[in-house]
């Protein structure tokens, strides 16, 4: 069976590069992303010009989807609204089929679609190829990144920025311009030069790779970002130095989808939206608060059944 370390996608693909400046350092705390919604509200009660229309980013409508290779089902009609410039965040007990989503959305060859649709910046995801969807603006970070032994993790960075940056008609970067544009976000997610120099993911800590996943996003910076539990295996000062760097990369303009168990990350990085996920769907969809009775009663007290 082709497992998911098998994945060895083109360079270019499990990274989208952009190209959008990052926020301001002044605005890197911790942003509290949960009041977008009632901003929105507030601006259309207050009788001032109403806000413009929410943007549709990713949509998915009643998502099915099987392991190729048993045709066992795992999706069974998901569906989900991320809205350009929103933090949603997955939740859901272990088997309910978070990763597999996040998987099926970058077109993992272990799962096959067997209905409904995803359209992502009104596009059809479906028909894109993996690489495409990267081009397109689609990130994710692996729960269990992916080794990739015999290539550095600069080398890595550099081609899959450029592969983008060409993909987007932008100029690519030389090895010297791409040094200058990566050294702030080295700094940004705390992390040694030292590296740099090795070959990506091998041999990392487990909080290492999370960092380097990070890192990745912040080079690449794509418009639509699905964090697999970026926040397991972190001590807590990796914890906050990944929730800033992801904070800082947040705009407008770009989205993100982050699979949890703990309201701790919440805490750093805060979602306008909590989604709890069950056997293949989403069952119930709330603010913040959804994730600290979670915290208090456990997935009991949500259950659909
Ligand atoms: N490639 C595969 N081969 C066999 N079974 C799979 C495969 N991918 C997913 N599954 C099964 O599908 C179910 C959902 O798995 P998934 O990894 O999506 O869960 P999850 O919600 O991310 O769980 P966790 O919180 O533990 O990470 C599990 O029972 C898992 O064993
Ligand atoms: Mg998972």
């Amino acid at each position: 069976m082709a497992s998911s370390a098998l994945f060895s996608p083109p360079l270019s693909l499990s990274r989208t590069s952009t190209i959008s400046a990052p926020r301001s350092s002044k605005d890197s705390i911790f942003l509290p992303r949960g009041r977008l919604p009632s901003l929105r509200l507030a601006a259309a009660s207050a009788g001032g010009s109403p806000p413009p229309p929410a943007k549709p980013f990713l949509h998915v409508e009643d998502l099915r989807a099987v392991i190729a290779e048993t045709d066992q089902e795992i999706l069974r009609g998901l569906n989900l609204t991320v809205n350009e410039g929103e933090v949603h965040a997955l939740m859901g007990k272990n088997g309910s089929g978070k990763s597999t989503l996040a998987k099926v959305l970058v077109g993992h060859p272990d799962y096959k679609v067997t209905g409904g649709k995803v359209v992502f910046k009104g596009e059809n995801l479906l028909e894109m190829d993996p690489e495409k969807r990267s081009h397109a603006g689609l990130f994710m970070s692996f729960q269990t990144p992916i080794e990739i032994p015999g290539v550095s993790n600069m080398d890595f960075m550099l081609m899959s920025c450029n592969a983008r940056r060409k993909a987007l008609g932008v100029p690519e970067l030389s090895p010297l311009d791409f040094w200058s544009f990566l050294y702030p976000k080295l700094q940004a997610v705390n992390m040694d030069p030292k590296f740099l120099n090795r070959n990506v993911n091998e041999g990392f800590s487990g909080g290492e790779k999370k960092r380097n996943e990070i890192l990745q996003l912040a080079v690449l910076e794509a418009d639509m970002a699905i964090l697999d539990e970026i926040d397991s295996g972190l001590d807590i000062d990796a914890l906050q130095d990944v929730a800033k760097a992801v904070n800082n990369l947040l705009t407008p303009r770009n989205s993100i989808l982050m699979i949890t168990h703990y309201q701790r990350l919440l805490d750093f990085i805060r979602p306008s939206y909590v989604h709890i996920m069950e056997n293949g769907t989403i069952i119930k969809t709330g603010d913040v608060s959804l994730a600290s009775q979670l915290e208090k009663e456990g997935y009991r007290s949500l259950s659909a059944a």
